[in-house]
């Protein structure tokens, strides 16, 4: 039998690089994941996060080892580490984003107590990508994703991979790759696989006879399934599959089934291609880094941010900019059905030969890993913006065209004219249009960025230009046949180094802020989504009379996909509007860009703004906006209202200070205080003061249920409320 055991729970932490002689005592009981150091949210030093680490694990083993081979899994910890069982050393990782196992049977003391020490450098090694030279992001440090302990027989599944062939006709097929690795003798039996449907019942199954030869690894393949009408994986439906399987009379994977879907993504010289149709890619890049806890974000935030991206922002298309994200977020996006470009680690540097033996590794440790994904359509296989490297690049696209003969490859690039050796052309076109192609097929992998940072408190003239920005390289992307699409720099503002942004260690260049709250630029991607799945209303404004230039609100940009606007200034009416199809002519929903209202010194009285959304005639949405300019409350708001009392769960605790109808007031930066009581942690700065009106904190479950109240304080407002259970 195999066994996967999560194995994130009782580790010790130490912030220094010590040796057995410290006793556990100086140590600081911890639950993966795991950041080395809790930061400001902004205004701190990336030195801060630069040292070596120590966390111990001791442990018994859970379950018998009864003659299997016992393995400890790391997901992914930040950059480099060794790692030791009972004082021998099992292994070594260079590279912070993609997994790494080593082998722990030589070394287990099988009835007693064992003890796990990594030695975790978290500096920023220049003989590591994406190190070398300038980055513009922070790598952070920790054991900052999962760790399991998987037990396997002597011959085991290693790895696999499913392959969804002819999906389009009526014989689609199905073709599983197993590579099995054999610990002991020469061993034979059957080797199968069942596949499930989403309701869980079996659909069919293909099974061989399969002889190891001792200590080797030898591959399969299973190509007799009988398919029955299958379902196909799209964003609509994201229909998702499960197989399990065996070997001999022992089930291999029998936990956490693998998942996968039947779908055709390709890019041809004239679109992108989902299941035989053209879908224009529209989409935002992501960071995996988060305010206060680097990239140690638990399986919920992780899924969270897809479905930010999905649902609150409306992308078809996210790029995990610039490396392999967590297997907690991909896997959401399978089940939501958002598209992913998924990249190796780097930023514009390449290093040496030992430095891209690196990239080669995590070139096939992303592959391996992620190949499954039916969310996942292309694979980034060059250092993002680096030089043209030919031989280096023939390498990395050989190996994925190797290891996975579905997918294309990208490599992106930030100039003209470099040499295209991949199969699609990712290109960051900061030009603040979309440039034609000189090779396609031709995806936009970044655009703004940059070019336009803003704050979520900025001005709203800029913060209405960023917007518009990104509707107008969107609207060009549309226009262009030869465009597959145009992925926005970026979804959410991030901690960077001292080269860049703005000084205070974040570029604002996000559509909305570190936080993930919206900026305009997010309203826009809103609007784009189809008025089936919401109506969008979204006026872009802060509703004052005198912050912009020359006064009042000219025009008044509105985000919706409803078909007509109406604007009313308190009871008047102003008139019904069309969105601004001239300016916007490919959008499926253009902005509203209402000029020449008159507003204050046009002889009206000074009063709130509604905006009626109309679709078909029908009024189908609403937005208004206060005059008052008078803090009306506070709010206070968890993403979820319950959490696992697992020592590692965390949601976000959103706190605004609003108008009468919600809106957060843009200049308001008072003091808000924090009291949590019952089993729970509150992670964040706190008191905080407010920037834009809006911020947020974490809920961090202890390893105790009960119930849990926050309690936020602020001067002349009522105090706001939180409860979320702990399970
Ligand atoms: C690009 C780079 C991104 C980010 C962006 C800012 O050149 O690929 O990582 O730095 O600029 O606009």
């Amino acid at each position: 039998m195999r066994s996967v055991i999560a194995f994130n729970d009782d580790w010790l932490y130490y912030a220094g690089d010590v040796g057995a002689d410290v006793p556990d005592s100086q140590f600081q009981p911890v639950t993966l994941p795991h950041t080395n150091v809790v930061l400001p949210h902004h205004n701190f030093d990336n030195a801060e996060y630069q040292f070596i680490s120590t966390y111990r694990k001791h442990f018994r083993l859970p379950e018998a080892r009864n003659g299997r081979r016992v393995y400890v899994d790391f997901d992914g910890a930040m950059i480099a580490c060794e790692v030791f069982l009972n004082g021998h050393k099992v292994g070594e990782n260079e590279g912070g984003y993609t997994p790494f196992s080593f082998d722990l049977t030589d070394y287990l003391n099988e009835t007693g107590d064992n003890l796990l020490t990594v030695r975790l450098d978290s500096t920023e090694r220049p003989d590591i990508p994406p190190y070398g030279n300038v980055v513009d992001y922070l790598t952070f440090g920790g054991i900052y994703r999962d760790v399991k302990l998987r037990y396997v027989e002597l011959c085991h599944i290693e790895k696999v991979f499913v392959r969804t062939l002819d999906v389009l006709t009526d014989k689609p097929r199905l073709e599983i790759e197993i590579t099995m690795r054999n610990q002991g003798p020469e061993t034979g039996a059957e080797l199968g696989a069942s596949i499930y449907n989403a309701d869980g019942e079996e659909v069919t199954f293909s099974d061989i006879w399969a002889s190891v030869p001792g200590y080797s690894t030898e591959t399969f393949v299973l190509n007799g399934f009988n398919l029955p009408q299958i379902s196909l994986w799209s964003l609509d439906t994201p229909t998702l599959y499960s197989v399990k399987f065996w070997f001999g009379s022992e089930v291999q994977i029998s936990e956490n089934p693998l998942q996968f879907g039947f779908r055709e993504a390709v890019f041809r010289d004239d679109g992108f291609y989902l299941n035989g149709k053209k879908v224009k890619l529209r989409g935002l890049n992501r960071h995996q880094t988060y305010p206060y806890i680097g990239a140690a974000a638990p399986a919920r935030l992780q899924r969270k941010d897809a479905d930010i991206l999905k649902d609150e922002f409306g992308v078809n298309i996210v790029r995990t900019s610039h490396y392999p994200q967590s297997p907690h977020f991909l896997n959401r996006c399978d089940e939501i059905g958002l598209l992913v470009f998924e990249e190796i680690p780097g930023w514009q540097h390449i290093g040496d030969q030992d430095w891209q033996g690196i990239t080669l590794r995590d070139v096939q440790a992303m592959i391996e890993r992620d190949r499954n994904h039916p969310s996942i359509i292309l694979w980034g296989v060059r250092i993002n913006e680096s030089f043209d490297n030919e031989a280096f690049y023939t390498a990395t696209n050989a190996l994925a065209h190797k290891l996975d003969p579905t997918r294309q490859t990208g490599g992106v690039r930030n100039f003209r004219g470099s040499q295209f050796l991949e199969d699609v052309y990712t290109y960051n076109d900061f030009s603040n249009t979309v440039l034609e192609p000189d090779f396609t097929p031709h995806l936009v992998t970044e655009f703004n960025g940059h070019m336009f940072p803003t704050k979520a408190w900025d001005q709203e003239e800029r913060q209405v230009e960023h917007a518009l920005r990104h509707a107008r390289i969107q609207d060009k992307a549309v226009s262009l046949e030869r465009v597959t699409g145009a992925i926005g720099w970026c979804a959410f503002d991030y901690n960077t180094h001292q080269e860049f942004g703005s000084g205070d260690r974040i570029c604002y260049h996000g559509v909305s802020d570190i936080f993930r709250l919206p900026k305009f630029a997010a309203y826009f991607y809103e609007s784009q989504l189809d008025p089936a799945i919401r109506p969008v209303i979204r006026p872009a404004t802060f509703w004052t009379m005198g912050d912009c230039s020359e006064g009042g609100i000219n025009p008044l940009v509105i985000f919706s996909n409803c078909d007509e606007v109406e604007v009313f200034f308190g009871k008047e009416r102003f008139g019904q509007f069309p969105p601004d199809r001239a300016a916007f002519p490919h959008l499926p929903h253009p902005p509203f860009v209402i000029k020449g209202l008159s507003l204050l010194w046009g002889g009206h009285t000074y009063d709130d703004l509604r905006v009626v959304g109309y679709i078909n005639g029908q009024a189908v949405a609403e937005h208004r906006i206060s005059t008052r300019g008078v803090p009306h409350a506070l709010t206070l708001t968890p993403d979820d209202t319950e959490l696992y009392a697992d020592g590692a769960d965390m949601t976000r605790l959103v706190f605004k200070i609003v108008d009468e109808y919600g809106n957060r007031l843009p200049y308001t930066n008072q003091v808000v205080s924090f009291e949590l009581e019952g089993p729970a942690e509150l992670i964040g700065e706190n008191p905080f003061a407010l920037m834009g009106g809006q911020a947020a904190l974490y809920v961090k479950a202890k390893r105790e249920a009960g119930t849990v109240t926050i309690r936020a304080t602020t001067p002349r407002l009522e105090l706001a409320v939180a409860t979320i259970q702990m399970r």
